[in-house]
């Protein structure tokens, strides 16, 4: 356990506005700072940083916590290493504590030196005389790359062999269960064994630099699959990294190109084009979306030309106009399939040519409407319109929707003013529907009906909900701990509800001279848990005169509880008397 001093001198040390505000852009609104959600996607800010209590919290989508618990969100990692992060952050050296009594599992620190020493030993392998030879063949002769790609780009070569990566990791003192946690092994009846085996194997690397994964190709077409990536391990989530940023992103500020395949980015960056990236085998999701806004304002999408890279395409914009990414489309023709083999087909030039004549995506989707529907035809041409005009509704900016509306009336050859009544209804029916599923979600959450992270609150709302109000002034006002309530502190027997129950406890336990610290929360609490916390917390957070009203709200509590203990105990008498009616007829 990391002592509570430790972590109050990172917090002190690293101010919430400051931290986030290197993520978030930020305005101020009173007191507070506003912007736009980090953790889910949304076009009105309802992200708040309040610098008083140095926390956060999404209206939108619920998220909260500290300064601690935003780094593990944003940078994807485990509590121990969050403060690690912040540490280093504001030049702190930490002392020693043992990571390995924090959380079961291997730590992201230790994964990330298990990948730099795979990343090695997988070059070596590619750069044996005699292992690597296949692989160097495959790698030079058939996907023509030079050995100075091969080398930046840190490519290697798995063996055939099932424990070769297994030794050798062994013999630098890395266990098998370390091994398998990082996704270098696997395990079956018989033992561990390498995950990686006879493949072309391309490092995934960080912006920070760290090897979080690997993807590894196949050498020939009957080996299945085709790919096989790391799977998800403390270092590595695929739907959060993308192939290649490590390069591009000091490239992309103008654009970034981002396309399917390891091999796509990398053929593009071998034709100088250095901002290109690619997503591992998933679609570009809004987690992606959000990192790449991080480096540009500019995309174009060089994904694949058969169907399921138009879908992906399609998608994927919608990831990147949600956060207000600009995107083009660059439509690979000439018969290939990818930006690779277009490249090595018609050389860099008429890449380059493609990239410059890349689409806006409004010309795209009409392009695609076109390939659809027979113009010709009148019906047609009206299921035509009423796609454009939803697709145009979708769309936030009015002015966007305004050049919109010009385009399709010229595209359809109609009236301009029939297109913008069209889109007008859409968008008024979007919003009769949005208002209905809104207040149906507030009912929900209120009556408690979806509350996952408090259980118990469906079963007693009114309970559930002091609970929640008492937890939060405490949060605020921690001497509130030892205030007494007609002549008593409150304690864990107040508290019913499973979560408020063990804040409570946890509160009271870790409370010091100085009083309590959320950052405390999150070694033991979910980031749920936290979000819900700082939430209660929010929520009392505009009350003044809090001591009576704190009385008030123990004795409602007191009061609630003890109505369920005498009506508990009414059912024991009834209970009772009826065994001893039994008793006293067989008696009889
Ligand atoms: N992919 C994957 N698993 C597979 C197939 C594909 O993870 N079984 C991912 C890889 O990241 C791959 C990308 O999807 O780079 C695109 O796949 P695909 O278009 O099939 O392959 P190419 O990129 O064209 O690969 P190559 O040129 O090496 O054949
Ligand atoms: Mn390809």
């Amino acid at each position: 356990m990391i002592p509570a001093n430790v972590i109050e001198d990172i917090r002190t040390r690293n101010d919430v506005e400051d931290v986030i505000s290197s993520y978030v852009t930020l305005k101020r609104a009173g007191k507070n700072l506003k912007g736009l959600c980090p953790f889910h996607s949304e076009k009105t800010p309802s992200f708040v940083v309040y610098g008083d209590t140095q926390s956060f919290y999404c209206f939108g989508c619920g998220a909260g916590g500290d300064v601690i618990s935003f780094i593990m969100r944003q940078e994807n990692l485990d509590y121990v290493s969050a403060i690690d992060f912040l540490a280093k952050r504001a030049g702190i050296t930490l002392p020693d504590f043992d990571s390995k009594t924090e959380k079961a599992g291997t730590s992201r620190a230790r994964v990330l030196q298990m990948n730099v020493e795979a990343a090695k030993f997988y070059r070596n392998m590619l750069f044996d005389d005699k292992i690597g030879a296949n692989a160097r063949k495959y790698l030079i002769n058939k996907r023509e790359l030079t050995s100075a790609v091969v080398k930046t780009f840190g490519i290697g070569y798995a063996p055939a062999g099932y424990r070769s990566l297994r030794d050798h990791l062994k013999g630098l003192g890395y266990s098998y269960e370390e091994m398998a946690d990082a996704s270098l092994c696997a395990k079956n009846e018989r033992g561990y064994y390498d995950y990686f085996r006879d493949r072309v194997i391309f490092p995934i690397i960080d912006v920070s630099g760290n090897v979080v994964g690997f993807g590894g190709r196949a050498m020939t077409d009957d080996v299945k699959p085709k790919y096989l990536n790391s799977t998800d391990s403390p270092a590595f989530k695929k739907t959060k990294n993308l192939f290649a940023l490590n390069f591009a992103k000091n490239y992309s500020a103008d654009l970034m190109v981002v396309c399917e395949g390891y091999m796509d980015a990398i053929a593009i960056h071998s034709a100088g084009i250095k901002c290109a990236v690619a997503t591992l085998g998933t679609a570009l999701t809004s987690d992606h979306a959000r990192i790449i806004k991080k480096y540009t304002d500019h995309v174009v999408l060089s994904y694949d030309s058969d169907e399921p890279g138009q879908k992906a395409t399609e998608r994927a914009l919608r990831s990147l106009s949600e956060v207000g990414i600009d995107a083009k489309i660059l439509a690979i023709d000439g018969g290939v399939k990818d930006p690779d083999e277009y490249i090595k087909k018609y050389g860099v030039e008429r890449f380059k040519r493609l990239l410059e004549n890349s689409k806006p995506k409004f010309d795209f989707f009409l392009d695609s409407i076109k390939k659809k529907y027979d113009l010709s035809n009148t019906d047609e041409k009206i299921k035509a319109s009423s796609d454009v005009c939803g697709y145009i509704a979708s769309i936030y900016s009015k002015v966007e929707r305004d050049v919109y509306v010009a385009k399709t009336a010229e595209f359809l050859n109609v009236d301009r003013k029939s297109v913008e009544t069209d889109v007008d209804n859409i968008i008024r029916r979007f919003r009769k529907n949005e208002k209905k599923k809104s207040s149906g979600e507030l009912i929900r959450s209120t009556s408690g009906l979806s509350d996952r992270v408090n259980p118990d609150f469906a079963k007693d709302p009114y309970e559930a909900r002091l609970e929640e109000d008492i937890l939060g002034m405490i949060l605020t006002y921690p001497e509130l701990l030892t205030r007494k309530t007609d002549g008593k502190e409150l304690s864990a027997e107040d508290f019913k509800t499973t979560l408020g129950n063990r804040l409570f406890t946890f509160i009271k336990d870790n409370s010091g001279e100085s009083g309590f610290s959320i950052s405390l929360l999150s070694s033991v609490f979910s980031p749920e848990e936290v979000s819900r916390a700082v939430k209660m917390q929010i929520r009392r957070r505009e009350v003044t005169n809090n001591e009576s009203t704190f009385d008030e709200y123990v004795k409602a509590l007191r009061r609630q509880n003890d109505i369920q203990k005498s009506e508990e105990s009414l059912e024991d008498l009834i209970a009772k008397k009826k065994r001893n009616k039994i008793k006293y007829i067989d008696g009889e």
